[in-house]
């Protein structure tokens, strides 16, 4: 089964979390956007949901399938965020950010009572930190950022290349918000919780990829069907 086939089977079961009249988060990226496809359909059939889009692709996207949209001023709690992620483990830590929209994801997963995680079986790791962690960073000040977060990562115990992401040759990658990404491939995160912390603490950075304590149900489906992974 391609890891494509998969994502639409995780997205294809995050339908039964849906219930009627639910405040709902919608992700970004590919994943996501299969489930965007399926609220969409949903709607269509006669579901009532209010969603809040994490980035500007999802709300045109989901706009364009005729879903009723708000945003986290006139709905600032909602019910339910279903969301792909970049990598998980066994504890439901998270490594988001990929698609460059990691810091409204994170503010959207917050403002959730519950999160669910929708992945191929790739995604599912036993040590975090295989895919390089993305971290949000303001433009002002972006090189002086840049050597502390690697300095702050060495602290952590985390080593490794850290590339500010190009959108084209001499562009820097642009965020719904403004802002740039900075790429950490360090391999393993030995102490994710120690690491968010430290870059949460960190001036310059404005969100990083770390999602931890967030995701309350992971759908991951693989070539022997969909494990269902439940917050402890
Ligand atoms: C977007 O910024 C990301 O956090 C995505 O949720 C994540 O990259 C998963 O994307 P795919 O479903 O495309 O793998």
């Amino acid at each position: 089964m391609s890891a494509d086939v998969q994502k639409l089977a995780a997205a294809e079961r995050a339908l039964d979390f849906l219930e009627p009249g639910m405040r709902l988060g919608l992700g970004t990226g590919s994943t996501a956007e299969k489930f965007v496809d399926l609220v969409g359909a949903r709607v269509a059939d006669g579901l009532d949901l209010v969603c809040v889009p994490t980035s500007e692709t999802t709300r045109s996207q989901a706009k364009a399938l005729g879903v009723r949209l708000t945003n986290l001023d006139d709905t600032p709690e909602l019910d339910l965020t279903v969301d792909g992620t970049d990598e998980l483990d066994g504890q439901l830590r998270l490594i988001k950010g990929g698609g460059g929209a990691l810091l409204r994801e994170k503010i959207v997963a917050a403002a959730s009572k519950k999160m669910v995680v929708i992945a191929d079986a790739s995604k599912l790791v036993e040590t975090l930190g295989q895919f390089a962690l993305p971290v949000e960073v303001m433009p002002f000040g972006l090189r002086a950022t840049l050597g502390h977060v690697e300095a702050t990562a060495r602290a952590a115990g985390c080593e490794g290349k850290i590339t500010l992401r190009q959108a084209g040759p001499g562009n820097h990658f642009v965020t719904d918000s403004g802002n740039h990404i900075v790429d950490c491939a360090f391999g393993k995160i030995a102490d994710p919780a120690g690491l968010a912390a430290a870059l949460s603490a960190m001036p310059g950075v404005v969100e990083h990829g770390l999602f931890l304590g967030m995701a309350t149900t992971a759908i991951v489906a693989g070539d022997d069907g969909i494990d269902i992974i439940t917050a402890a």
